[in-house]
């Protein structure tokens, strides 16, 4: 079986005095786990981060990765360039970079294939607005915005990792019910089936406050490989506690 992924998500949150307490109490509270960790940090806090995770087994994500190559492209960062400073992780297409950045289903596709290119794993987001989900769209928008990166990376999409994060469950302490989540990561589970043969051992983690009293059980389910956690990974005992849950 494969080790489950937890990825914390800071957000734009974070000082260097708090990331080295909060990587520090991590690091010591980690030593046992038995999953794959990350911490995907503001992209001003990587170089940081990157030398205070050494040795930890904790690995760098960042949350964003630029759809082109170099250039003129103000204010961007590229993937070669998060590669350089040791990122193993960059999310992309994050619901929060698609309503406030406007952000496509083709440009998340663009910003995958550039971190594919540089051997970084993109943990492709989708996931449904609450209006979507009670208008019975749920499984139509979160296939159509995995397609895209389908389309666009052909047979590198076993090299990518993805995560359901419903919309209505992100930072308001709605949470889907494992039988809820289950059923959308199955839909994408048969959509990856359909484009790889190697599926099964993509991560498809899910992400909407999940914290410790529910992570067991979002965990036990067959499909859910893993979690995108963004408020409980500003806590060390909170990202512990799921990261214990993660480890049985
Ligand atoms: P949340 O955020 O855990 O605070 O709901 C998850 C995310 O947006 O990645």
């Amino acid at each position: 079986m494969k080790k489950k992924l937890i990825a914390g998500n800071w957000k734009m949150n974070g000082s260097v005095a708090s990331n080295e307490a909060l990587i520090q109490a991590l690091s010591a509270g980690a030593v046992d786990a038995q999953c794959l960790m990350a911490v995907c940090v503001p992209a001003i806090y990587l170089v940081q981060v990157q030398r205070l995770v050494a040795g930890s087994g904790i690995e760098l994500g960042a949350q964003d990765v630029s759809a082109h190559e170099s250039g003129a492209y103000t204010g961007e960062v590229s993937a070669a360039m998060l590669r350089e400073y040791g990122v193993r992780y960059a999310l992309v297409g994050h619901s929060e970079r698609r309503q406030y950045h406007g952000e496509s289903d083709a440009a998340v596709a663009g910003k995958a294939q550039r971190a594919l290119a540089a051997g970084i794993t993109p943990i492709v987001c989708v996931g449904e607005t609450l209006a979507e989900r009670e208008q019975g769209l749920t499984e139509e928008v979160v296939k159509r915005q995995l397609a895209a990166v389908i389309h666009t990376n052909g047979h590198c999409i076993s090299e990518i990792a993805v995560a359901y994060e419903p919309v209505w469950a992100i930072g308001t302490g709605k949470t889907a019910s494992p039988e809820q989540a289950q059923h959308v990561h199955a839909v994408l589970r048969a959509q990856l089936r359909a484009a790889t043969e190697h599926a099964d051992k993509i991560h498809i983690l899910y992400g909407g406050s999940m914290n410790a009293a529910n992570a067991v059980q979002l965990l036990s389910q067959a499909d859910i490989d893993g979690g995108l956690v963004g408020g409980a990974s500003l806590k060390a005992v909170d990202f512990l506690s799921i990261i214990a849950a993660a480890s049985v």
